[in-house]
């Protein structure tokens, strides 16, 4: 512990976020210092090409292209690292800690790739590393989990974790209009990265799953052991469906522990949620998760998910945290010991599934289908047929009662063989796992 009357606070990265962070760190700044009882002095700044135009101004002085400058400056006391990637990111941050400093992060995919290289590092040379910013920008989640929620094991997480997925799903739902049609608009107001690929196809969400599992449970699981399914097969009649039953299409990050046997389940995918949820109707590009503590019960967070502003909110948290730390010793509770909890197998994995199909519109059909979901136990609980857009076809629409996740993949795996089966069946699940 130190008794520092002025901190030095280098930002490495002046992109969305570091722009947002120094912008909202100058104005309110007076109301910090006065708080904090200390100067907070905004040393430097690291960027790729100093003759970028950017929205805040910075005296040339404080700039460098070097980020390795600032994260090993022995003036510097708090290193932001708010590059992205997992390359020069992980070298500032290793840098940094290895110094014993403190360095506050929005990185998810770093935090998801390196996280135990990291803590261990920050344990072994007495850094810290903070990391709000990475899990629902703006929504404290991370601190709710380590200290809020401290007295509490987590049966039940899950959450709508990336805004562009739930801002085309609103948009579908609303409109009316096609997944690609909402796609193109979100990448023309900026909503949707120019490769969509990691939001709508679920990997996002799965680094942000990893998170928020490791600080649930102690756990890293690795994006390859999870079940990871985008949003890029929906249709209207996904969303017409849920609609007209009482739900809303979501792409939800599950996270699920057993107390009896340890093992821990880390999923993504596109779910009927009911409407009577608060996250069915998180809407836009709006983040909710729901977490249910066996002691609290349900809590439920919703707010921006990323974005300049909701993201500087979270890593300034960070910062004024790491002052308090800095000079005070109030050390933030450590995260929790780090285990290798088992993965829940797949037979064990249970639930209500939705499929949609096209299908030749020809009699004998329907009486195939639903043998081939017999014969891996899979019991249908309704049928629904609608015209489909392939010439002579119609589509089929079938919700299950419970089955298990390995039956009702043998079951796609059946369908896909069967002749009068056209095109791929898409399936999601129905989220009675929610209670
Ligand atoms: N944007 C969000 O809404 C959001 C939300 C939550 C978390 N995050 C996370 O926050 C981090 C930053 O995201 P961002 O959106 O702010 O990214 P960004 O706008 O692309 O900014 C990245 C910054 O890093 C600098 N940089 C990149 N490569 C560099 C290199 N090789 N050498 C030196 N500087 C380099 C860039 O310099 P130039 O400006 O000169 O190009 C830029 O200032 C990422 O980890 C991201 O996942 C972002």
């Amino acid at each position: 512990m130190s008794n520092l009357s002025t901190i030095n606070i280098g930002i490495c990265g002046l992109g969305t976020v570091g722009q947002g962070v120094w912008k909202h760190l100058e104005r309110s700044r007076a109301d910090l210092e006065s708080r904090l009882g200390v100067t907070l002095n905004l040393a430097r700044a690291s960027v790729r090409d100093p003759k970028k135009k950017r929205a805040v101004r910075i005296p040339a002085a404080k700039l460098t292209t070097d980020p390795l400058v600032i994260a090993t400056d022995p003036s510097i006391h708090i290193v932001c690292e708010l590059i992205g990637g997992t390359t020069l990111a992980r070298e500032v941050t290793l840098a940094a800690l290895k110094l014993g400093k403190t360095v506050v992060s929005a990185n998810k995919a770093l935090l998801c790739k390196h996280g135990p290289e990291l803590f261990a590092a920050a344990r072994k040379h007495g850094g810290h590393f903070f990391f709000e910013a990475s899990v629902a920008g703006g929504i404290p989640i991370i601190k709710s989990l380590r200290e809020g929620l401290v007295a509490n094991r987590f049966k039940l997480i899950y959450g709508i974790l990336n805004g562009t997925c739930n801002y085309i799903l609103t948009r579908m739902d609303r409109e009316g209009l096609s997944y690609p049609a909402i796609l193109a608009e979100a990448k023309a107001l900026g909503y949707a990265e120019a490769d969509e690929s990691l939001d709508v196809e679920g990997w996002d969400t799965a680094h942000k799953a990893s998170i928020l599992a490791y600080l649930a449970h102690g756990t890293w699981v690795p994006v390859e052991k999870m079940l990871v399914e985008g949003i890029t097969q929906l249709t209207q009649a996904d969303l017409q469906f849920a609609r007209d039953n009482g739900y809303a299409v979501k792409l939800l990050a599950v996270i699920t522990r057993d107390f009896d046997t340890g093992e821990v389940f880390v999923r993504v995918h596109p779910t009927l949620v009911p409407l009577t949820k608060v996250l069915a109707n998180v809407n836009e590009v709006y983040n909710g998760i729901s977490v249910t503590g066996d002691v609290v019960g349900e809590t439920v967070y919703i707010g921006r998910g990323a974005g300049q502003d909701p993201t500087a909110s979270a890593v300034i948290s960070d910062i004024v945290d790491a002052i308090i730390l800095l000079n005070r010793g109030n050390t933030p509770l450590p995260e929790p010991v780090e285990t290798r909890a088992p993965l829940t197998p797949l037979e064990k994995i249970h639930g209500s599934y939705y499929l949609r199909m096209d299908v030749k519109d020809e009699p004998g059909v329907l009486a195939k289908i639903a043998s081939a979901l017999a014969s891996h136990g899979v019991s249908i609980a309704s049928v629904l047929q609608r015209p489909s857009d392939r010439p002579a076809a119609a589509t089929l629409i079938l919700t299950t009662h419970s089955s298990h996740e390995k039956a009702i993949r043998a079951t796609l795996a059946h369908l896909r063989k069967l002749s009068s089966v056209l095109g791929d069946p898409l399936l999601l699940r129905i989220a009675d796992f929610a209670g």
